[in-house]
């Protein structure tokens, strides 16, 4: 039985039930620095709960800790955690920048502990259809693939919690980055490595630090096409869509976060239900990881380009021009 310790009980309450109904997977303690939230939760999941991160860290049943805090803490609870002894899986994004996710790569490294970011998106049985297609060549040659969303965020949602969100230091970005890290991850793993950014950001409804919408247009090493673009701006929040297509096919994902697509191509549809996806989500992956010594579906590498593709759209943004892309 693999235990957990979860840490930070906004999302990560969703994390600890997720943990409880995982087979292989025992919920051992919750974590906050609000104490009442800690026992509310800890009592809801029949689990421990703390305050004190170093007491968790102390115990021997807990094999990982899911750090669900807010996402510039991400990295260092990670290094502690590992410092520890213990596996990493952090929400998504993985940190605020590429040198806190080095940080916390090189510590797993120097250990030989997993570490592992949360995006729950790959999980998805038709993204996982899509992606695989695409690495078989099963579209043709790859032409354009392109995320976006529009959804709406309240100046109240970014006042919540000490006003974390929309700060660089905590959230490391703004729509692109909290929300938008979903599909930059969904299509860094659709269409491979770029080769040119260019990012656009602005901010147009809200009282934050970074941006509430954003933009950007890609080249990839593969010849194909890019392009990103999300907004918490919306007066609702009616999609978050990933759409890709090549010389034979094309899918166009409605809901990267249900699954739900359209197939177009001949014989396209069929092929994409031959493919069995084995995961439902980052605690059977992790459980599986040290069971069965599967490879994560997303290690601290592939997390971190992610934040790397973010810090270039970013850059880009700041000097108006086009990037030579930089990891
Ligand atoms: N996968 C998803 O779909 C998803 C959804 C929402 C948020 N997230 C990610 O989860 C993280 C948290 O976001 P949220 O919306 O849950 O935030 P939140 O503010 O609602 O919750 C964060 C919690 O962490 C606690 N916390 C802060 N510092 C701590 C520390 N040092 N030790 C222990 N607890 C601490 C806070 O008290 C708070 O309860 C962010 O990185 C965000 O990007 C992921």
């Amino acid at each position: 039985m693999t235990g957990f310790a979860v840490v930070g009980l906004g999302m990560g309450r969703n994390r600890a039930k997720q943990v409880l109904e995982t087979a292989g997977a025992e919920l051992r303690v919750v974590v906050d620095l609000n104490e009442e939230l800690a026992r509310e939760v800890g009592e809801e999941m029949g689990s421990a709960y703390s305050t004190d991160l170093n007491e968790v860290l102390g115990r021997g049943d807990v094999d990982v800790v899911m750090v669900m805090t807010p996402s510039g803490l991400h990295a260092k609870i990670g290094v502690e955690a590992i410092k520890a002894g213990k596996h990493v899986i952090t929400t998504k994004p993985m940190d605020v920048s590429t040198k806190a996710c080095d940080e916390l790569i090189d510590a797993a490294d120097a250990a030989g502990v997993l570490v592992g970011v949360d995006y729950q998106s790959r999980y998805v049985d038709n993204n996982f259809r899509v992606a695989e297609a695409l690495k078989q060549g099963l579209m043709g040659k790859p032409i354009l693939g392109e995320v976006r969303f529009k959804w709406f965020r309240s100046q109240e949602y970014f006042e919540h919690g000490n006003g974390w969100r929309g700060t660089w230091a905590m959230d490391g970005g703004g729509s692109l980055a909290n929300q938008g890290s979903h599909l930059i991850d969904l299509l860094l793993w659709f269409m491979g490595v770029p080769k040119t950014v260019y990012g656009e950001t602005g901010i147009m409804n809200h009282e934050i630090e970074t941006e509430d919408i954003g933009q950007a247009i890609l080249n990839f090493t593969s010849g194909a096409k890019g392009g990103i673009l999300g907004t918490t701006t919306f007066p609702e929040s009616p999609y978050f869509s990933a759409e890709v297509h090549g010389s034979e096919g094309g899918v166009l994902v409605d809901s990267v976060l249900s699954g739900e697509i359209r197939v177009f191509g001949d014989g396209l549809e069929e092929k994409l239900q031959t493919i069995e996806n084995p995961l439902a989500n980052v605690v059977e992956d992790v459980v599986s990881a040290l069971d069965r010594g599967t490879k994560l579906r997303v290690d601290g590498r592939e997390g971190r380009r992610t934040v790397a593709l973010l810090e270039n759209i970013y850059r880009s943004s700041r000097e108006g021009k086009v990037l030579d892309y930089s990891d």
